[in-house]
């Protein structure tokens, strides 16, 4: 049975990130969205619990899908799968060379590890959860950059509410 991991920190959940699962759904058996710190993003605006909650909710569709977390390297947590496959989505440029440097570390922690890459949907290529929470500041219509069962909880948190945990 193939397995992909599907990590990210979802802070929060975007359509572009939901368009990625959704693909990987298509070529492999079973898919985990795995929700996880990125230690060069401070001040979230869901707490983790918070976020797997969310995907959990907008994934809920997808029967080969499921949601965890892990708070620890990624490369340590996909040792636990024989034969697990990374796969991140690629938007632009610019993500590259981020991603190619955690894919070569995420090899060396776990020799076995391979990460492919899904290049995003064209409508999706300018799409970031950091985008998303400057637009939800300025209480902007996020129907086309969220999924619709979160956008609420995404503007209440970004005119004030606090992150709980
Ligand atoms: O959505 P993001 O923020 O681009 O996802 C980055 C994420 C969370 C996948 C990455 O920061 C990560 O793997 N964090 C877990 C800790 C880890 O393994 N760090 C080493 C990365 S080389």
């Amino acid at each position: 049975m193939s397995l992909a991991i599907c990590p990210g920190s979802f802070d929060p959940i975007t359509l572009g990130h939901l368009n990625i699962i959704r693909r990987t759904s298509r070529i492999f058996d079973r898919v985990v969205v795995l929700a996880m710190a990125n230690a060069s993003k401070s001040r979230p605006m869901f707490s983790i619990s918070e976020r797997v909650e969310m995907i959990r909710r907008v994934t809920a569709c997808y029967g080969n899908v499921e949601v965890s977390t892990f708070d620890g390297l990624l490369a340590e947590y996909a040792k636990q799968y024989d034969d697990a496959v990374i796969v991140k989505g690629l938007r632009a440029s610019t993500d590259f060379e981020n991603e190619f440097q955690m894919a070569q570390i995420n090899k060396m922690i776990n020799p076995a590890l391979e990460t492919m890459f899904l290049t995003s949907s064209e409508k999706y290529t300018f799409l970031s959860s950091s985008m998303v929470r400057e637009l939800a500041g300025y209480g902007a219509d996020l129907s086309e950059f969220v999924p619709r069962e979160i956008i609420d909880e995404v503007l209440a948190r970004a005119q004030g509410g606090k992150c709980n945990g």
